[in-house]
């Protein structure tokens, strides 16, 4: 398992980075596929609801509807049923590719398996409710897929009668049984909807819209792709002959001719071992993952920070238990906590000053202590030489810090950036530990932990609190979001960094630390 999401991590490394070169970093379609799978559901909505008004739900005039909006309505309805056609093609592209980076990223273990074991039946009903709908056309692919598929389902014994029976002559199948199938074409996207709402339920403010550039990108090429390639029908259904040769959907259909020819027992004991194979992944083998956040009620003061910034809803506030003053506490749940640390960098108490109390914040990671990192930014930067000394702190994601590390380079690692409390880098720079700071992790909008390096820009934009306080120089910080491919790209930018701070005696340096007061040098708040 851990070879194979190595493997596509780097793939899909490597295609983010392809596309980044094409697309800004928000448009790039590999980042914001969860987003293009709602908003290609919702085209798929519209279009079909646009082409139900036209079409015959009897299984005598279901063809002949179709075929008259692909040709005498070829402007509107034609462009409706291939809009819905190409958009369902391409909810499988996206969401499989969504299932397999998901995967890659290692993002379905640990308390992230609900996401994942949500994703499982929600897959299976997208490809069900495109199965349906191949029905609908009444040509020659809909009889070989309602026959393939029938014959299926009826090795089961779930239905009394056959199912398959429907299709063994013309007179056989009534409109009643049609009905139904358009009835199921519905209400499956229905009930994969109410699933997908609950997909959704452990991560906090989801991407469900993709940016706007990419959607109007995205429809423009849909509607291209519907006038330059229409969606057509086969030749209508005859249940009196056996169809022959039909041209398959690639997308919705490829396992057809596996359940056509292997023996059912087979086709059904594969399906229900990988559908339980997926199921189990999140456990196979458990993610053996740090301890969830700790809050320390005696150092917060229920400011809500850590609440806003938890990617994972795994922060509720609630009322104050401790009898302060203050009105309200977050309390964490570990079936939800990821252990990323955003909400410690969040914390106004995670402050590095610190010297008379102890670090302890409200809100801390027990595995790794922003006391435990203020001991490490310590111990590196006392192994720091030269004239322009830098302290990267990087993320467990991003590339691999090991390789850039020298004398005059030293390296910290962090379960993801955004627990770094920007107070942190003020510290290196105002003590003298470091000339510069570098910060790196994923790639941009790319972020394990969803929302580390957004926040963490913010932070350091002064637009999110906590802020980079105004006393540090931005010129002494630089960003890398390179992701973990991006080694080559972090050592470029360090020694670009390293010429700046050498060759820039001008630049503004921080306050030297016998300039700050005493409250600045133990502050308790950012
Ligand atoms: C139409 C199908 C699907 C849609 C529209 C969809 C949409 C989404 C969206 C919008 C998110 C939140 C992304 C974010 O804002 O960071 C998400 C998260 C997730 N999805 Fe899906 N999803 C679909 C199918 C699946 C499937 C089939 C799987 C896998 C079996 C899956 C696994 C996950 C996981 C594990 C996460 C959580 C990622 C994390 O912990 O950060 N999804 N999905
Ligand atoms: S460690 Fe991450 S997931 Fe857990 S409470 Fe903090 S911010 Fe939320
Ligand atoms: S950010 Fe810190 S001080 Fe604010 S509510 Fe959370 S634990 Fe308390």
């Amino acid at each position: 398992m851990m070879i194979a999401r190595h493997v596509l991590r780097s793939g899909f490394d490597l295609i983010e980075a392809l596309l980044g070169k094409l697309f800004p970093p928000s448009w790039n379609p590999m980042l914001n596929l969860g987003a293009l799978g709602f908003y290609f559901y919702w085209i798929i909505t519209v279009s079909g609801i646009y082409i139900y008004i036209f079409f015959d739900t009897g299984v005598h005039n279901a063809y002949s509807s179709i075929e008259y909006m692909t040709h005498d309505q070829w402007y509107l309805a034609g462009i409706m049923r291939s809009l819905h056609r190409y958009a369902s093609d391409a909810l499988i592209v996206v969401m499989m590719l969504h299932f397999v980076r998901e995967f890659a990223r290692d993002r379905y273990r640990g308390v992230r398996w609900f996401s994942w074991v949500t994703g499982t039946p929600i897959m299976v009903l997208v490809f069900v409710a495109g199965i349906s709908g191949y029905w609908l056309v009444w040509d020659r692919l809909a009889q070989y897929v309602a026959i393939v598929s029938t014959e299926w389902l009826d090795l089961l014994p779930i239905f009394g009668e056959p199912i398959a029976r429907n299709f063994l002559s013309p007179d056989a199948l009534e409109s009643r049984f049609f009905t139904l199938m358009i009835f199921m074409h519905i209400a499956i996207p229905l009930i994969a909807l109410a699933i997908l709402w609950m997909h959704l339920q452990r991560v906090t403010k989801p991407k469900i819209n993709p940016p706007r550039g990419l959607a109007l990108s995205v429809f423009a090429a849909l509607i291209g792709l519907s006038l330059v390639h229409p969606a057509l029908s086969q030749a209508p259904a005859d249940l009196a002959v056996v169809p022959g040769r039909v041209g398959l959907d690639w997308f919705y259909l490829p396992l057809f001719p596996l359940f056509e020819t292997l023996p059912g027992s087979l086709t059904w004991g594969m399906t229900a071992c990988l559908l339980l194979i997926m199921i189990a992944m999140p456990w196979l083998p458990p993610l053996k993952r740090a301890r969830p956040a700790a809050v320390d009620l005696a150092n917060c003061n229920g400011c809500a920070r850590c609440y806003n910034d938890c990617p994972y809803n795994a922060i509720a506030m609630v009322a104050r238990s401790d009898g302060t003053a203050f009105e309200r506490e977050p309390i964490v749940n570990p079936a939800y906590c990821v252990s990323c640390g955003l909400c410690a960098g969040s914390c106004p108490t995670s402050m590095p000053f610190r010297r008379l109390s102890d670090l302890s914040p409200g809100i801390d990671m027990p595995d790794h202590t922003m006391a435990q990192l203020r001991d490490q930014v310590e111990a590196v930067a006392s192994g720091l030489t030269g004239p322009a000394r830098i302290m990267v702190f990087g993320c467990d994601s991003g590339p691999a810090l090991a390789k850039v590390r020298s004398s005059t380079v030293g390296t910290i690692p962090l379960t993801c950036i955004g627990q770094l409390p920007p107070a942190f880098i003020d510290y290196v720079i105002s003590r003298d530990l470091a000339d510069g700071v570098m910060l790196t992790g994923c790639r941009e909008n790319s972020c394990n932990a969803r929302f580390g390096i957004e926040w963490t820009n913010q932070r350091l934009a002064r637009s999110r609190d906590p802020h980079l306080r105004n006393r540090v120089s931005r010129e002494r910080v630089r960003t890398a979001w390179v992701g973990p491919s991006g080694t080559s790209a972090l050592q470029v930018a360090l020694s670009a960094f390293a010429d700046e701070l050498q060759n820039a005696p001008a630049m503004a340096s921080s306050v030297p630390l016998a300039e700050l007061s005493p409250a600045s040098r133990e502050p308790v708040d950012a």
